[in-house]
């Protein structure tokens, strides 16, 4: 197996050590109340989960599987089940990062069977934020994805005992989405209303805030590191970035024209999904969750997906919301904590 196929592995088996609850970061949904519309005027027939993932990409329903794996035997098999469930629930897909198949070509079919398993749905392709322009076409062409995901990882990186050593991205990043569909994401430490602008400014459709508490990528790395003897205590790094509330929060004092807002990062619940929608989500990736959730009991996902379909459109009919996007104009309340951060951080509510 190649060193990058085993780093695929570790990624899937460290998330799972690194996601328990005692190891997690607060997520800060809890922090969210949503309010209780006791006369809702409308009948659950009414409310229509799909949703624009970006401008012209429509999806079935609010949230999707996140980006995750591929590039080694264990990884195509996991993409299978996840895009077989995919298939049979309606829900959108994103890859793991597909520039493994650049180095080595015979990993094409642990990313190739995720449009095999899924032939109608909506699937999104995922490289680095250094990808060439042919690099992304191939990607794309591999699994005739409807968009692109390029992955911001700087905190992973420079915890990852191989990692990159050069984050200049941005100029990269505009000449891609001249080109493709392209949602720019993190992986789990969130983003500033500044990055968030310098993304929106650059043209790209969709910003992906993946922010702190759920997959905690300094400590999956940090593990790797101890694993082949690299030096270095990354501890305090394990709580660095902004969670995804508080992302969202951010990203609610841009101007981010036509691009979408798009949440993922310690989502674990409907209401977490709901509660992204009411700060402005259009859509809310899981990646950690669902994972661990395949992992123990690949039954018990296929039915935690179903009673999310049923939890999101009641908790939307509670809101008194018929679409998704409605959320983003109903009030919420903040706790003590989110509600300093907005005022710390000069944020419009
Ligand atoms: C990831 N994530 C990820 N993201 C990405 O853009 N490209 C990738 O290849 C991967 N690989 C990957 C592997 C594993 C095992 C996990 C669990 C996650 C990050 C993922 O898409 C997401 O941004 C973060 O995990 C935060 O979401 P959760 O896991 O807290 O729901």
């Amino acid at each position: 197996m190649s060193t990058d196929s085993r780093r695929k592995d570790e990624h899937l088996r460290y998330a799972e050590i690194t996601n328990s609850a005692q190891q997690r970061q607060p997520n800060d949904f809890a922090g969210v109340r949503l309010l209780h519309q006791a006369l809702p005027e409308q009948s659950l027939a009414e409310v229509d989960l799909s949703t624009s993932l970006i401008d012209g990409l429509q999806i079935d329903y609010p949230f999707y599987i996140e980006a995750m794996t591929g590039g080694s035997k264990k990884g195509g098999v996991i993409n299978g089940q996840l895009a077989s469930l995919a298939a049979k629930h309606h829900l959108a897909m994103a890859t793991g990062s597909m520039s493994i198949i650049f180095k080595d070509p015979a990993t094409k079919p642990t990313f190739a069977v995720v449009r095999q398993q899924n032939p109608d749905g909506v699937i999104i392709a995922n490289l680095s934020a250094n990808a060439s322009v042919d690099q992304a076409a191939a990607a794309i062409d591999l699994v005739k994805a409807n968009a692109l995901e390029i992955h911001l990882n700087s905190a992973q990186e420079v915890v990852m005992p191989e990692g990159a050593q050069d984050y200049h991205w941005l100029t990269n990043i505009k000449k891609l989405a001249a080109r493709f569909p392209v949602i720019v994401k993190e992986v789990g430490f969130g983003m500033t209303k500044e990055t968030i602008q310098l993304l929106a400014d650059a043209g790209v459709a969709g910003i992906n805030v993946s922010g702190r508490g759920g997959t905690n990528f300094a400590a999956i790395e940090s593990l790797r590191g101890k694993r082949i003897g690299a030096s270095g205590d990354w501890s305090p790094l394990f709580d660095w970035g902004q969670s995804t509330v508080e992302s969202l929060l951010e990203a609610r004092s841009t101007n981010h024209q036509q691009a979408t807002v798009i949440a993922s990062g310690g989502v674990q619940s409907p209401a977490d999904v709901v509660k992204a929608g009411t700060l402005g989500a259009s859509a809310v990736g899981v990646a950690g969750f669902f994972l661990h959730h395949l992992q123990t009991n690949p039954d018990g996902l296929d039915q935690l997906i179903t009673s999310w379909r049923q939890n999101i459109a009641a908790m939307m009919l509670l809101t008194g919301c018929q679409r998704f996007a409605d959320l983003a104009n109903t009030p919420f309340v903040l706790n003590p904590q989110l509600e300093s951060y907005v005022r710390q951080r000069h944020l419009t509510r």
